[in-house]
């Protein structure tokens, strides 16, 4: 369980890597890596909490619902700025604020104990 649950906190670290990584080296463009990204915070993040729920680690359910919220919205700017981007639409404010949002949950992650 133990290996299981660091190896998705793995990959959940990976995806924030991909957003970030993506919003800084290619400004204001919503590559693959920012929306897959996005995609996998939700998903790793939900397998988190569930592996957490199963073993004995306790759950902060006020921190993981406010870091749901915030995940939504990143995943929803990065969504939002692909689909406006392949009609020709490019927003880069989008990607920017799903950059500054991914960035905030990491401090919620890391500062909230
Ligand atoms: C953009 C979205 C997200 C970012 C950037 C993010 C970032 C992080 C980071 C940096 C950590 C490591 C913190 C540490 O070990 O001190 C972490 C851990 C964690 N995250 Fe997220 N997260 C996101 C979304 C989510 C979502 C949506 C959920 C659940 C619904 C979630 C659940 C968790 C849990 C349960 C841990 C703790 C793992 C453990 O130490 O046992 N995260 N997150």
């Amino acid at each position: 369980m133990d290996l299981l649950k660091t190896l998705v906190l793995v990959l959940h670290l990976l995806g924030l890597l991909a957003i970030v990584g993506s919003v800084v080296i290619r400004r204001g463009v919503p590559t693959p890596a920012l929306v897959w990204g996005a995609r996998a915070q939700i998903l790793t993040g939900l397998v988190l909490v569930g592996l957490a729920e199963a073993g004995d680690g306790d759950v902060n359910h006020m921190k993981i619902g406010i870091k749901l919220l915030v995940a939504l919205a990143v995943a929803a700017c990065a969504e939002i700025a692909a689909a406006r981007e392949r009609r020709g639409e490019g927003n880069p404010n989008l990607v920017h604020a799903a950059g500054a949002l991914a960035v905030v949950n990491a401090l919620i992650a890391s500062l909230w104990n």
